[in-house]
């Protein structure tokens, strides 16, 4: 496979200085601050693993390239690398390359630009079609699959298993994007990829060769005090951390010439209606249809 340069890799600059401040200033980046709480001099060592994982943002522009040869096949081992709960590997993952099923995909996806762009969209799946099948053959019931805590176990996995494949193709030098919108009408999805039932599409993952000239960047995140408690929970809502937050995400948005917006008040309105679940307020119903059972 050819090398590949990594969209995230740290500027020259940011090279030749010694490992505790470039892993300073990858911190930096994550947060436009340095968690509060982390001693002085720390961390003392830095890594690739590190590096590749702070570095992350959502790739939605691509070059009209298809993947490397063999950068599917790394990246599912990566995935399959994943922590699987009792190594039941209750997911699987169908690779889409058709233009036309991307695009009858992407239909009920809101009609995402990089969905049409990416050479290659993988939709991720919770599956306990298999699991019930090896049972079955085995004469066994598999009552246990009936239950709310199976369907959530499959989600988990393909989840866990997911983000190590956006990690490896993170450090192969593509990039990717999640695309949680095809749950806006998953039985047309399940439909459309031949999902026997007990198969739930959780989400897409579009991936391509990032177009350096649409380039994205490191998005910030929350004070890590918002979201690391120690010991008990605290309280959730920390106004000076939100109102810090609100100015950083706002910054970010007028370096990325994007509207805009506080970060509280976007998160306000996608949680305010129903109508913003975009058609996921029938999930349940859903995945009845689909043959969870969800006891
Ligand atoms: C489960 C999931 C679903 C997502 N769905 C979409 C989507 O449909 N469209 C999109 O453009 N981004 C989607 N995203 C990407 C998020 O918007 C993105 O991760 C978030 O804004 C943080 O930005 P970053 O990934 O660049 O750090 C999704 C992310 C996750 C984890």
């Amino acid at each position: 496979m050819s090398a590949l340069p990594h969209p995230h890799t740290a500027t020259d600059s940011e090279l030749d200085i010694d490992s505790a401040t470039a892993a300073r200033a990858r911190l930096h980046s994550r947060y436009r601050e340095l968690p509060g709480s982390l001693p002085d001099g720390l961390p003392a060592s830095w890594n690739d693993t590190l590096d590749t994982l702070l570095s992350h943002r959502s790739v939605r522009s691509y070059l009209d390239q298809p993947l490397p040869a063999g950068a599917l096949e790394i990246a599912i081992a990566a995935a399959q690398s994943a922590p699987s709960s009792s190594n039941l590997q209750a997911w699987s993952v169908v690779s889409v390359t058709d233009p036309e099923r991307k695009a009858r995909i992407n239909a009920v996806s809101g009609k995402q630009r990089q969905i049409a762009e990416a050479p290659l969209l993988l939709v991720w799946l919770a599956d306990l079609s298999r699991l019930r099948g090896i049972a079955g053959s085995l004469s066994h019931t598999a009552d246990g699959l009936d239950y709310l805590e199976t369907f959530l176990l499959g989600v988990i996995d393909a989840a866990l298993a997911a983000q190590n494949a956006v990690t490896a193709f993170n450090s192969l030098g593509l990039g990717s994007c999640y695309i949680g919108a095809l749950r806006n009408d998953p039985a047309t999805v399940a439909a459309e990829l031949g999902l026997p039932p007990e198969v739930f599409p959780v989400f897409g993952l579009t991936v391509g060769v990032p177009d350096p000239a649409r380039a994205s960047d490191i998005k910030p995140r929350l004070p890590q005090s918002s979201v690391l408690h120690r010991e008990q929970y605290e309280s959730s809502v920390r106004p000076d951390d939100l109102s810090r937050y609100d100015s950083t995400l706002r910054g970010f948005q007028a370096e990325q010439a994007m509207p805009s917006v506080d970060w509280t008040r976007q998160l306000s309105q996608r949680i305010g209606t129903v109508a913003a679940l975009k058609g996921r307020d029938r999930l349940t119903e859903v995945l009845k249809e689909l043959g969870f059972k969800l006891k």
